[in-house]
C-alpha cells in the first residue's frame, strides 16, 4: 500500500517523518507516539501502519509485546505499589487497598479523569524501606495508610 495521498494526523506524520518512515524503526516510532499521547490510540496505530506500509497486525503485535506500551488511555501519573515479599509482609496489601478505595480503581486501571494509573510491581530493590509506593518514578518508603492521601494530594 502506498501512503501517498493518505491522510495522517500531523503528530503521527511528523513522528514518522523523524524516522524517514523506516519500517525497522517501528518500536522507536511507537515509543514516540506513546510519549505524545501517553498511550497508543487505535487511530495512531492505523496511521503508523499505513505510514510505514506495515500490516496493522504487525503493529499490534509489537505494541502488545512490550509491557511498556499501553493500548488503553493512561493517567498523567503512574502509581506503582510494590507487592514483593518484603513489602507484602510489611502491609503492602493494605496500602494497595487504600489507594484502590481512594481512587475507585483496581490495578491496571486508570481514573476517569485520567489523573492516575495504578499498577503493581514485584520488588523494586528497596526492600528495607518497604512497603514502597512509587509515583512517576519517585519512591516513597515505609508507607502507611494514613500517608496515602497526602501523597496523592501532591499530584495535579
Ligand atoms: S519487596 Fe518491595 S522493594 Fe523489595
Amino acid at each position: 500500500m502506498n501512503i501517498e495521498g493518505k491522510k495522517v494526523t500531523e503528530k503521527v506524520g511528523s513522528i514518522l517523518g523523524n524516522y524517514q518512515r523506516e519500517k525497522g524503526m517501528l518500536v522507536s516510532i511507537l515509543q514516540d507516539v506513546q510519549a505524545e499521547y501517553n498511550y497508543l490510540p487505535k487511530d495512531a496505530l492505523m496511521e503508523v501502519s499505513q505510514g510505514l506500509d506495515v500490516p496493522l497486525s504487525r503493529v499490534y503485535s509489537v505494541a502488545t509485546f512490550f509491557k511498556s506500551f499501553s493500548l488503553k488511555p493512561r493517567g498523567r501519573h503512574l502509581i506503582n505499589v510494590c507487592l514483593g515479599t518484603a513489602c507484602h509482609v510489611r502491609g503492602a496489601v493494605r496500602i494497595l487497598e487504600k489507594i484502590e478505595r481512594e481512587l475507585g480503581i483496581n490495578p491496571d486501571e486508570t481514573t476517569e479523569d485520567l489523573k492516575f494509573t495504578l499498577e503493581t510491581v514485584n520488588c523494586v530493590g528497596a526492600c528495607a524501606l518497604g512497603p514502597i509506593v512509587i509515583v512517576d518514578g519517585e519512591y516513597s518508603g515505609e508507607m502507611r495508610t494514613d500517608k496515602i492521601i497526602p501523597l496523592l494530594d501532591k499530584y495535579d
